[in-house]
């Protein structure tokens, strides 16, 4: 058990991005109110998640997290979610194939509700708001009722939440991830040939399986799938409310994801977010970027991590195309300093967002790339395992991100730009992605 820790600990800490909301009894009341709500997860399916992340830090699986930047309440339906998952599956396919390692899925699904904003207020035509903030705290439309943060829609989150877990759950569990069925996750709009060869070559190894009298159905590893959900812990009050007791070990866990991370812009040493996250016995992301410091990550795996559990603590790096060398050997060389066990992931989005000429927020996909390609670079000629990758993406036919196999040029924007924050990856991207990887862990 943590010491002078507990779940509201956080409140004697600064803590940035935070909402301010004008009624303290109706935040009172909703809080009170999730409390007594069922978890969303429990611990131990957290503690199983920190099992796999620690297969992933020993370099014998890779963590594949991914979903939305922002879940929305007005985009939320069955096809969002079936096709999300439908190209995450395709992605670890691809990836298994390629390294022969089992991929850990973890979605930023199922709360990944808050944003933290550059600027506390936006200011359009001489008319001053307070930002928008993500679908759990206020609402995108220009206006000052929109734009008041409302502590009632932590509990439409948590509703959104629970509907999504339940159909990831049904999807991973209930047929939908049979390997047999590897060849029918491909999407119309997104037909990879790629995809495709190794599919077939998935479908022809499991048909010899049976062939030899391995009945695929009875071995549970082939007809289901093991899925994570994870989110951004940045709303503080939200993560409180649903803090529960791990009933076999007494330890604290929070109960709104498996795994939770730390925004780059919350993750100070002193600050709350690190306080609430050091409590709990999830496994933990730190998003690093170019700021971070060696004497922070030091500090950080002091508190985030003291007892150097394996699986525990994900570094997921996020500097730039063409910035990792600066930066991801620094951070190496401390964690070799103290012998911490980490992960390493690379997200390769949030380095890379730029202003198109159209005015459209977006991320060139060559950028993207070339941060994962020096990412897996740097780590292998530094000694260390590249583990994982952290992608803003949809199973949508979005043009959010431009260039790809598709080639969506800035003028291609304006038509299927859904994103409720940050530009992500189609379909088509992520799956690239997925394929690019595959070939640089090979080499
Ligand atoms: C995010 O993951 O959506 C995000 C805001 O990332 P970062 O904290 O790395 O900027
Ligand atoms: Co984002």
């Amino acid at each position: 058990m943590t010491v002078n820790w507990s779940a509201e600990s956080w409140k004697k800490h600064t803590a940035l991005q935070m909402p301010d909301y004008e009624d303290a009894d109706a935040l009172a009341r909703v809080t009170a109110k999730l409390a007594s709500y069922p978890p969303l997860v429990f611990a131990g399916e957290a503690r199983a998640l920190k099992a796999r992340l620690g297969d992933v830090a020993r370099g014998e699986a890779f963590l594949l997290q991914g979903g939305d930047c922002a879940e929305s309440f007005s985009e939320f339906s069955g096809d969002m979610i079936r096709d999300t998952f439908k190209v995450m599956l395709q992605m670890a396919v691809t990836l298994t194939f390629a390294t022969r390692k089992p991929i850990v899925k973890v979605g930023r699904m199922a709360g990944q509700f808050a944003k933290p904003r550059s600027a506390p207020t936006e200011t359009k035509d001489g008319v001053e708001l307070p930002s928008y903030r993500g679908d759990i705290i206020n609402e995108l439309d220009f206006t000052p009722e929109a734009r008041r943060p409302n502590p009632e829609k932590m509990l439409e989150a948590y509703l959104h939440a629970a509907a999504t877990l339940n159909l990831l759950r049904a999807f991973a569990s209930g047929g939908y991830a049979d390997l047999e069925r590897v060849t029918e996750w491909n999407l119309d709009f997104a037909r990879d040939e790629r995809y495709m060869q190794t599919a077939e070559r998935v479908s022809q190894a499991v048909a010899f399986m049976r062939a030899c009298g391995i009945d695929p159905n009875s071995h549970s590893e082939l007809g289901t799938t093991e899925y994570y959900t994870s989110h951004e812990a940045l709303l503080l009050p939200y993560e409180e409310a649903l803090a529960r007791t791990d009933s076999i070990t007494g330890d604290p866990v929070a109960c709104s994801a498996h795994m939770l991370w730390i925004g780059d812009r919350t993750r100070q040493p002193d600050g709350a977010h690190v306080e609430f996250c050091r409590g709990v016995l999830n496994p933990i992301g730190v998003k690093c970027g170019p700021s971070m410091t060696a004497d922070d990550l030091k500090k950080l795996m002091s508190l985030l991590n003291p007892e150097n559990e394996v699986g525990r603590l994900t570094l997921i790096n996020r500097f730039g195309a063409g910035k990792v060398g600066d930066h991801l050997p620094t951070l190496i060389d401390t964690v070799k300093a103290e012998g911490a066990n980490v992960v390493w992931c690379c997200d390769p989005m949030h380095g890379n967002t730029i202003k198109a000429e159209s005015g459209f927020k977006t991320r060139p996909f060559d950028q993207i790339l070339q941060e994962t390609r020096e990412f897996v670079d740097t780590c292998q000629d530094h000694g260390v395992y590249p583990g994982g990758v952290h992608l803003e993406m949809t199973g949508k036919d979005v043009t959010e991100c431009t260039g790809g196999m598709r080639d969506v040029s800035d003028a291609d924007l304006s038509s299927r730009y859904h994103t409720a924050c940050d530009p992500r990856l189609n379909a088509s991207q992520a799956l690239e992605v997925a394929f690019l990887i595959a070939e640089e862990m090979e080499r």
